[in-house]
């Protein structure tokens, strides 16, 4: 019987059986986490270029392909055994029945009391998938047919404006993950996007955000759809009503809302409320997490921009990673894999960064979306029995499409005093088969991941400035600059093309991903506490600076900076 097998069985008997379990496997847990650190130990003593010229096999063994996805993380700190620790880890931290658990509709995320099911959103098999009793595919389906008719009428120019023209720009107005997924996937899918139809999201409460994008439309051409899973998020709701007002500057009658504005929401008397016509208004629910919701009618901007057979391909590729996800097993498991391969450089060599080079132009917002993805997910520093962690979570998330990066901040990634783990992610065809330009950023991508984890000997640099008849004594000032120590690690993950298929089965790799680490840490990755005293405190001080009064209530910071605003600074 299996590690995981047992566990099940051990799931199913009485509560004081399940603690002594428990106990049990927090003492497996402490001895295969001193297993990984004494392992490291002997690890960082080695160098990637001899783990390649010691096996041949490096390439074939530490790399896995999945829903038209490619994983190399050969050109890591690891050999079998690392992999083989870390598995246990993850068996010991019941991360199959976990999975399990997620899927199934169980109420993972306990400080909300709410299950997690994003994976039902893009459940194509239509398997009952129940909550509280109740299958929610019913509900899932008939918002997607939803989508499917309002995307018909306004993409073939019959949903017309106020003055019977159709619509040519659509402006959502969302934030976070009312905003980074759909704006990230309309950018990523350009080449499939309606050619008369722009796409526009505004997010930021800063007026120039809107402002900007107002000056480039037009009130009887335009569709605002606003996306908030609350409807009740500050900056979505200004925004939403600065363009309501923009709309009715021009209509002068309110009836012109029902025709601009749609709503993306769980709170249908806020949607109400507000004046959208709640036949405009696409339901989600409570068990689809904000940075998680792009699956949902959250996901309306892309179904507008490329069509709804693109969006439900989009929900296919990540329904297939959820189906490989939940069956492949832990060694040829890509999430699972991804997410070992981060834990072992952010608990075991002390790494607190990791970046994210797409190279591909299209994908330019996947690290801004990665961000939220990975950091609101899993920046948490108490269990999930709300004890202090004791031990890294979360990595800051980062980085820039290539090639870009390399003339800005690889230097770092190649000589800087931390190791900084990259993710490298290319397409193999490209969608603008322009002269070599793919060529060439294929070149540069293959010679990144080469050079990071080879490096430059004192030797090779040596012989180079020899060869370019460099004088002796300005060799020897500049050879300490010119080595690179290599050993360097890095994942190469190659996507066949950034179609929609392949990008839902990208995005869904990285939320196990994070599932993975969150289950490994044990930690809830599904609520986000941390963002909700800023904005209780920015409400004080929004009435605060429309207010004639000094301010005295903060530190002496705070209240300064807020008075030099006010112009009642006193030096
Ligand atoms: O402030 C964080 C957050 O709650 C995110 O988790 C969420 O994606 C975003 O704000 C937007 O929330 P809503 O969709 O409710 O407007």
């Amino acid at each position: 019987m299996t590690l995981t097998k047992l566990q099940q069985e051990i799931r199913k008997s009485p509560v004081v059986l399940n603690e002594w379990i428990g106990l049990i496997m927090n003492i497996l847990k402490k001895n295969i986490w001193q297993s990984l650190k004494d392992h490291q130990q002997i690890m960082a003593e080695k160098h990637m270029r001899n783990l390649f010229a010691q096996d041949t096999k490096r390439f074939e063994k530490f790399s896995v392909k999945a829903c038209g996805i490619f994983l190399d993380y050969s050109k890591n700190i690891i050999i079998d055994a690392t992999m083989k620790l870390l598995a246990e880890f993850a068996e010991a931290s019941e991360l199959k029945t976990k999975i399990q658990d997620m899927f199934s509709g169980k109420k993972i995320n306990i400080t909300e009391n709410r299950a997690v099911l994003h994976t039902a959103l893009r459940n194509r098999s239509n398997t009952p998938v129940m909550v509280d009793g109740k299958d929610v595919m019913p509900g899932v389906n008939a918002v997607l047919e939803k989508m499917r008719d309002f995307c018909h009428q306004v993409r073939n120019g019959k949903w017309l404006g106020y003055t019977g023209r159709k619509i040519k720009d659509i402006v959502n107005i969302g934030i976070g993950g009312s905003d980074l997924g759909s704006f990230m996937v309309c950018e990523a899918l350009k080449p499939y996007q309606h050619p008369e139809i722009n796409m526009h999201f505004v997010s930021n409460v800063d007026g120039t955000h809107m402002a900007e994008t107002l000056k480039k439309i037009s009130p009887e051409t335009t569709l605002f759809i606003i996306a908030s899973k609350t409807f009740t998020t500050q900056e979505t709701l200004t925004n939403a009503h600065t363009a309501r007002n923009w709309l009715l500057k021009s209509a002068k009658d309110k009836s012109a809302v029902a025709l601009h504005f749609a709503a993306i929401s769980t709170n249908i008397e806020k949607v109400a409320e507000f004046g959208i016509d709640t036949k405009n208004m696409f339901e989600f629910w409570d068990w689809v997490g904000g940075r998680y919701s792009l699956w949902s009618a959250i996901g309306l901007p892309i179904a507008l921009a490329a069509g709804m057979d693109r969006f439900e391909q989009l929900l296919q590729g990540a329904h297939k990673m959820d189906q490989h996800f939940q069956t492949a097993p832990f060694e040829s498991n890509m999430p699972v894999i991804l997410g070992l391969v981060g834990i072992w450089y952010s608990n075991f060599f002390g790494t607190s960064s990791q970046v994210i080079a797409p190279y591909d132009q299209y994908l330019h917002r996947f690290p801004a979306f990665l961000q939220q993805l990975e950091m609101e997910s899993n920046g948490k520093s108490v269990t999930c029995k709300g004890e202090p962690a004791g031990y890294s979570t979360c990595p800051v998330i980062w980085g820039e499409p290539g090639t870009n990066g390399q003339h800005a901040f690889f230097q770092l990634l190649h000589q800087g005093t931390d190791i900084i783990p990259a993710d490298f992610i290319a397409p193999v065809k490209t969608q603008n088969p322009v002269g070599d330009h793919h060529t060439i950023l294929l070149a540069n991508f293959f010679a990144q991941t080469e050079a990071l984890m080879r490096g430059k000997t004192e030797q090779e640099v040596r012989e180079e400035l020899k060869a370019r008849g460099v004088d002796p004594e300005k060799m020897e000032a500049l050879i300490p600059h010119k080595i690179f120590k290599g050993n360097r690690p890095s994942n190469t993950i190659l996507l066949q093309k950034t179609d929609p298929e392949t990008l839902g089965a990208l995005i869904a790799l990285y939320e196990h991903k994070v599932f993975v680490q969150g289950v490994i840490w044990d930690i809830n990755s599904f609520d986000q506490w941390g963002v909700e005293l800023g904005k209780q405190l920015a409400k004080t001080i929004q009435a605060e600076l429309v207010n004639d009064n000094e301010v005295l209530s903060h530190d002496s910071s705070t209240n300064g900076l807020i008075n030099y605003c006010l112009g009642k600074h006193k030096p």
